[in-house]
């Protein structure tokens, strides 16, 4: 994946309403970048005005990610302000919080809905838009459970390994005309559990000694600029993902004793 300058690049971001997504939405406007950002509170996403250089920075669309009507939309004003984008970044996410035998279809088809299709279908139709970019980039946000499973989440670890493994299959196809960045963060500090989508659990989810969502969005940027195709974020995910692939009995036992 070739380096690139971040400043001047026009990007669109998805869940800039707040965490991980606000935080990367954040750094590119000081980064001089030029922002379509959207998700549905507006209110939220107007905060990141005071951080913008000029007005014509940053142009806000409200609206929810699933509905295909909106991915339009968002195709149709990043040409009307930016005439293109050089990136997309798909962030917006949802979680469901249990176990799989009490949860429901709805919860399972929400999830998929948000973290797998909605992405999937707005790359469908911003690939012939950023094909014109400048070096064009997708950066997908997925999670390190995306590459290990584990116990009460299972529709949000389903649809991050649907996340990477359409990531991987679309990078090698689309070869050196369109770079894919995929980021896997670990536990991040950010409203993620507490806007499950349906938390049957009775564990406690926590996310206070978590990686903060401005060091997530740091190292994502950092990535973008350096070219990396992949990264995971902590020293505790590498292993866990290393030990999956040595010793997945072992790791399953380990994963089944302490979730
Ligand atoms: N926090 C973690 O521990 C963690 C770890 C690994 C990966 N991640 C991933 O990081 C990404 C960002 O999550 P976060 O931790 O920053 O959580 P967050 O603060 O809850 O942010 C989620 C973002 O997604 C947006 N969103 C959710 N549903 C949407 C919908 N239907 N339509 C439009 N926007 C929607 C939300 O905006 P609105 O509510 O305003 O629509 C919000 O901006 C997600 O993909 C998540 O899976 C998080």
């Amino acid at each position: 994946m070739p380096k690139r300058r971040l400043k001047d690049l026009r990007f669109l971001v998805t869940g800039a309403s707040s965490g991980i997504g606000f935080e990367i939405a954040r750094q590119l406007l000081q980064r001089n970048c030029r922002l379509i950002v959207t998700a549905r509170r507006l209110q939220n996403l107007e905060r990141l005005l005071q951080f913008a250089i000029s007005e014509d920075q940053i142009h806000m669309v409200a609206g929810d990610i699933t509905d295909a009507a909106h991915r339009s939309v968002l195709m149709e004003k990043s040409v009307e302000h930016f005439d293109g984008l050089d990136g997309l970044i798909n962030n917006a996410g949802v979680s469901g919080l249990g176990r799989f035998e009490d949860s429901s279809p709805d919860v399972l088809r929400r999830v998929m809905e948000v973290n797998f299709f909605s992405p999937v279908e707005l790359i469908r139709i911003a690939l012939p838009i950023l094909r014109k970019g400048t070096k064009p980039l997708l950066v997908n946000i997925s999670s390190v459970l995306g590459h290990r499973a584990v116990p009460e989440k299972s529709e949000y670890c389903a649809s991050k390994f649907a996340l990477h493994g359409f990531s991987d299959a679309l990078r090698a196809e689309l070869g050196n005309d369109v770079s894919l960045l995929l980021v896997s963060p670990s536990t991040t500090k950010s409203d993620l559990f507490d806007n499950a989508v349906e938390n049957n659990s009775h564990r406690e989810w926590k996310s206070e000694n978590a990686m903060t969502a401005e060091a997530v969005a740091r190292k994502t940027l950092q990535a973008m600029t350096t070219g990396k195709h992949e990264i995971i974020l902590t020293l505790g995910a590498k292993g866990l993902v290393l030990m999956d692939r040595l010793a997945p009995t072992l790791t399953n036992k380990v994963i089944q004793r302490f979730g």
